[in-house]
């Protein structure tokens, strides 16, 4: 039998010593798996060891296989932490290493920061018009000063579930819709 089930990327947007996004990453996935709507999977950017775009000939696998990574999901869900208002530049330059691998997909944001990531969230939204990703309307954000301890373990609200979910649903739909543009 054919998997028919959409592939969603969960993509985690930094990438220092000590970061915390791998603890939020894999929260969703946990609220992800239970749906068994799709196929879950952690992305980190990490993994690729992206060099600086420019400043090679860009001729290293890492490049190839984020391409092919993107390539092969329907549909993301951003794990974005702010800095300096905005997302991080391991992120951003993650996003610019692939043009058509994004191309008509669907993506959520997941955010936190002191005000929830929000002003990072905004930034991704605009990126994300360019590469024509459709950003849902749905968007949790995690507060850095209730839903950390000492900014560095996570421990969510449970007031945020409902909005993974609901953020979970769009992005289903929109990546279930935009497959067909492209097949
Ligand atoms: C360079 C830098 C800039 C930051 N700027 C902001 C900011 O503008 N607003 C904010 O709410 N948090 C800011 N923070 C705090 C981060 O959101 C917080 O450290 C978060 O845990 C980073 O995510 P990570 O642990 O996954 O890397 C900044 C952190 C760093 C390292």
């Amino acid at each position: 039998m054919t998997n028919s089930k959409l592939n969603i990327g969960i993509i985690l947007g930094s990438t220092r010593e000590g970061r915390v996004s791998p603890q939020v990453g894999e929260w969703v996935k946990g609220i992800a798996d239970k749906r068994v709507d799709a196929n879950y999977e952690i992305v980190d950017i990490a993994d690729y060891q992206l060099p600086f775009l420019g400043t090679t000939d860009g001729t290293e696998s890492g490049i190839v296989a984020w391409n092919e990574k993107l390539s092969s999901l329907d549909g993301f869900v951003f794990i974005v932490q702010e800095y300096n208002h905005s997302i991080t530049g391991a992120l951003k330059n993650a996003l610019d290493f692939a043009r058509e691998a994004w191309n008509n997909k669907a993506a959520g944001i997941v955010s936190y920061g002191s005000t929830g990531g929000a002003r990072a969230a905004e930034h991704l939204r605009g990126i994300m018009g360019e590469l024509m990703i459709a950003d849902v309307r749905v968007h949790p954000t995690l507060s850095l000063f209730t839903d950390f301890e000492n900014y560095t373990t996570f421990i969510p609200s449970d007031l945020h579930l409902n909005n993974v979910n609901e953020m979970l649903d769009q992005v289903l739909a929109w990546s279930g819709a935009l497959k067909t543009l492209r097949e």
